[in-house]
């Protein structure tokens, strides 16, 4: 009788000791990732009404490598900067870092602001970042709604842009963890 009633007492225990290593492994899942694809505009003005891009640092050599610049590009929502909404902005610097030139490595916050339905949220994202053809940067993380943000920054510059500037066409993708703390506001993109 006293062996039969340990026999149970084990059993209850090992039970108990899967149930709670089972519910222990399903509270570490991870919440599902969200996709996220945008089509935008990246509106850079080096020099003239608007400029969003200053020189912090000059260059002798012929290449202008070392050249490196602090910039707040205007994201917008469409190709025409008369016309379109700005939606982010690219807060970041571009250095001139290709010995022979030209290779503008870029690092940015591209943080979307009060028009877009993810004002306040953020990529981070760096890569090269060609004035013209086409390319790709890299989104290493975000912020707010793009928390945990990885992805992938194509990007494809218009031909004739107006002197001294360029517009990028941007094919945005990433994948995110939204936390569930994170409101949204706004309406277009
Ligand atoms: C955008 O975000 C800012 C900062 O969080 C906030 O002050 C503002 O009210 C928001 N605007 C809209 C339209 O959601």
């Amino acid at each position: 009788m006293a062996s039969h009633s340990l026999l149970v007492l084990s059993m209850i225990l090992v039970l108990h000791s899967i149930i709670s290593m089972a519910s222990a492994s399903l509270s570490c899942v991870l919440q599902c990732e969200s996709e996220v694809n945008l089509h935008l505009y990246l509106h850079q003005i080096a020099s003239g009404p608007g400029t969003n891009q200053v020189v912090i640092v000059t260059s002798s050599k012929a290449s202008d490598f070392g050249l490196t610049s602090v910039t707040d590009w205007a994201v917008i929502d469409g190709p025409n900067p008369a016309t379109a909404t700005i939606v982010a902005r690219t807060k970041g610097m571009q250095v001139q870092a290709d010995v022979a030139g030209p290779g503008w490595f870029n690092y940015f916050s591209m943080v979307f602001e009060k028009n877009s339905r993810y004002n306040g949220s953020s990529f981070e994202a760096m890569g090269i970042n060609f004035q013209t053809g086409q390319g790709q940067m890299a989104i290493m993380g975000g912020t707010g709604e793009f928390a945990m943000a990885r992805g992938i920054i194509k990007y494809n510059a218009l031909p004739n842009p107006p002197t001294f500037q360029t517009i990028k066409e941007l094919n945005i993708r990433a994948f995110y963890v939204k936390p569930a703390d994170t409101t949204s506001g706004g309406a277009i993109q």
